[in-house]
């Protein structure tokens, strides 16, 4: 069901239709933004063909059967005991850190992120208001670290001297599995960067869309599930729409133990704050209750392409060094060997290779010189996409 290549053009894919435009080039092979080109479970599409022949799409109410099923897939997928009571409902997971981001900050304040992140954390902080303090993952040999005494001294601003006072760090904002660089973090891992944020008095916001993508030997721990002082202090984000390919619906979640926490995101958010639609938590619900038996065919369709790209880059791209990843569909490789600018790769992918990719240095610090693929698509068009790469880098090479 994953080998099918389906056209999506003229679908309204944001992938697919945009892509000519975004790339500026006309026969782009897209394979940058994250969704899948796969067609979701067939629970899912009955679920939406139900509330589209049921004909009235007036104002949604998230139901109780909803939040139970919610609650029933974290508790089953992570062993993380929550309440219905704690779910407050978002569109999608850039507006909800938007939306957190608000509630908790005022202009000025510094948020702490770790790049190379996924770029949209850097605009939600920027959009605020607030200052991005990064600390970059130390990377080696293509495995990536966080720098916990460089997450200290983010959230220990040095006062003295002249200029503008630093920012004071009240947010630290988690990707958990980190995208683009694929780690699934170990519970040590968490435990320590939570512990900085919490002897800091801050807030951590755990980005977990990615969670349940995850390759062979790997597991997923909930950052709150570190312990009940931390899941005080955490907003965790989760949604179906990485992992059941719902991202045009616009429904994800956030779990949200604290009760004062809760109360104060509610009222300062009010009026901002965007819900999904009945068809997003139609799909939610159907994805959450039915959605497993096509993601346990999905998963290994996915490690199938990881495996694949591994032996393409060790066979036919020794040049550019690749992160092998842990979690998510995106693969983060290097490019620097290339000695190009990064606006020089990024025409080099788009006019040469003629590949729509994510450029690395938007995802900050750490991120120049890299580039990330997208291999949730079937293996012949990964297959094609890599082909088109490989001659690009083997003219170049030998030009
Ligand atoms: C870490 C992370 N957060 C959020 C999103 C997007 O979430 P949404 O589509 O719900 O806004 C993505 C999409 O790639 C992501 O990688």
């Amino acid at each position: 069901m994953f080998e099918r290549e389906i056209d999506r053009i003229g679908s309204g894919s944001a992938k697919w239709d945009a892509a000519p435009v975004i790339f500026g080039e006309k026969d782009i092979l897209p394979m940058w933004v994250a969704d899948m080109d796969f067609q979701v479970a067939t629970p899912i599409s009955q679920a939406i063909a139900r509330q589209a022949e049921h004909g009235i799409f007036g104002y949604p109410a998230e139901s109780d059967t909803l939040r139970q099923a919610v609650v029933d897939r974290i508790h089953a997928k992570f062993d993380w005991p929550i309440q219905k009571e704690w779910l407050v409902f978002s569109s999608g997971i850039v507006h909800a850190l938007h939306m957190i981001i608000k509630a908790f900050t005022a202009p000025g304040d510094g948020v702490v992120i770790q790049p190379p992140v996924y770029y949209p954390f850097f605009s939600a902080i920027t959009n605020n208001g607030c200052t991005v303090l990064e600390n970059q993952l130390i990377e080696n040999k293509g495995v990536y670290s966080m720098d916990f005494p460089g997450l200290e001294t983010s959230f220990q601003p040095d006062w003295g001297g002249f200029g503008p006072q630093p920012s004071r760090a009240r947010l630290l904002l988690l990707c958990s599995p980190h995208n683009p660089v694929g780690r699934v973090w170990s519970k040590e891992e968490l435990n320590q960067a939570a512990r900085i944020a919490l002897a800091h008095d801050a807030l951590i916001i755990s980005d977990e869309i990615h969670a349940e993508l995850l390759y062979s030997g790997h597991s997923h721990l909930p950052t709150s599930m570190l312990g009940e002082d931390v899941a005080r202090r955490t907003i965790t984000c989760f949604s179906p729409s990485k992992t059941f390919n719902l991202a045009g619906l616009n429904a994800s979640v956030l779990i949200i133990p604290d009760p004062k926490i809760r109360a104060v995101f509610k009222q300062r958010t009010a009026g901002f704050h965007a819900t999904p639609g009945v068809i997003g938590l139609a799909a939610m619900e159907a994805a959450f209750r039915h959605g497993d038996p096509w993601l346990q065919e999905l998963l290994p369709y996915l490690e199938g392409n990881l495996n694949y790209l591994m032996e393409f880059f060790k066979t036919r791209l020794p040049q550019l060094p690749v992160t092998s990843p842990e979690g998510t569909y995106l693969v983060w490789f290097n490019c620097r060997k290339l000695g190009l600018s990064d606006s020089e790769l990024r025409n080099f992918m788009r006019k040469k290779a003629k590949v729509g990719l994510d450029d690395g240095y938007m995802f900050g610090s750490g991120g120049s010189g890299y580039q990330r693929i997208n291999i949730a698509c079937p293996r012949s068009r990964l297959e094609q996409g890599l082909t088109r790469i490989a001659k690009a880098v083997h003219d170049h090479m030998a030009g």
